[in-house]
């Protein structure tokens, strides 16, 4: 009865919460730019982008989530206005609005921030094409916004997350073109792989022509269902693929991770002692302790 995959969550949320008690994260050496990215949908790209970004700002780091789905989903997760008629990402990259006029303070967690997307993003995908450097428009923007912070005496960020929409547009390029990491995350499912290579290929390409120093740095597992053969079946194919870039953490499938983003909240406010929250917090936790590439 002790073996039973239940009583091994338990047993590991119980050893969790210990140790990620009170934990302080260490601050990386200079600000840390990853991009979610996966563009297969539904897969957890929005879900781990917030949900990362409150665990290591509730670890005392400074976070920026910048949103680039006009789905919005991220704005909406962290409670952040993204009507229409609020600035937000598509003033950023189509109108050359300062990142520091459309960033907001997200008000679930002391040392968050945000840049929402508000629909009009969806129209950006196509503006984009006709502009000169438009691959590096938000490479810009957040290198001149790190700037501002610090000509300003700002705090420095230690983290910008960007989180992706679904597809391999000028969108997701922009991100892939601002970042030094990118953090794929897989639903661990029997297609898991396939689209895997696509995405990395592409970023094959991007390193070749616009961003030499990309790297896919992390691999997250989600909707892990420990129960189910599958799920370790590809878990593991995964780790021998990418054994260097797996986390240890699998984020297991969790009723209040879906849930959470109805209340304008991460998973870490919404029901901090859940198996979800304890996972993602362990997941920031080997962030922060990994060495950035
Ligand atoms: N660990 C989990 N357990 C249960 N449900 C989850 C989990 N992670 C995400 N979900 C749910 O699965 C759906 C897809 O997740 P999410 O929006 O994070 O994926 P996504 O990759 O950002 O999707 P899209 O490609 O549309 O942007 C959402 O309804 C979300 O609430
Ligand atoms: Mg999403």
């Amino acid at each position: 009865m002790d073996d039973t995959p239940l009583m091994r969550q338990l047993a590991r949320d119980h050893a969790r919460r210990r140790e990620l008690e009170g934990l302080v994260f260490d601050a990386p050496e200079s600000t840390r730019v990853i991009t979610v990215a996966n563009q297969k949908g539904g897969v957890g790209k929005t879900s781990t982008t917030v949900n990362l970004a409150a665990a290591l700002a509730m670890g005392g780091l400074k976070v920026l989530v910048i949103d680039m789905d006009p789905q919005g989903n991220a704005s909406t997760a962290l409670g952040v206005d993204h009507r229409s008629e609020v600035a937000g990402m598509y003033d950023v990259l189509v109108e050359s609005t300062p990142l520091e006029d459309v960033v907001q303070e997200v008000g679930e967690v002391e040392g968050m921030l945000c840049a929402p997307a508000t629909i009009d993003l969806s129209g950006a995908e196509i503006e984009l094409v006709s502009m000169v450097a438009r691959e590096n428009r938000l490479r810009g923007s957040i290198r001149d916004y790190l700037a501002s912070r610090e000509t300003d005496g700002g705090q420095r960020l230690d983290y910008v997350l960007i989180d992706c929409p679904p597809s391999l547009g000028l969108l997701t390029v922009n991100s892939l073109v601002a970042a030094r990491e990118v953090l794929i995350p897989i639903q661990a499912e029997y297609y898991a792989l396939e689209g895997l290579t696509l995405l990395l290929k592409n970023i094959d390409l991007l390193r070749q022509h616009l961003n030499p120093e990309l790297e896919v740095s992390s691999i997250l597992l989600t909707m892990y269902d420990a129960r189910t053969r599958l799920a370790a079946q590809v878990a593991q194919d995964v780790r021998t693929h990418f054994p260097d870039q797996t986390f240890e953490t699998t984020i297991p499938r969790s009723v209040r991770i879906s849930e959470a983003p109805s209340y304008g909240q991460t998973v870490l406010s919404y029901d901090p002692t859940s198996s979800g929250a304890l996972a993602y917090r362990a997941a920031a936790r080997e962030i922060s302790t990994r060495p950035a590439p």
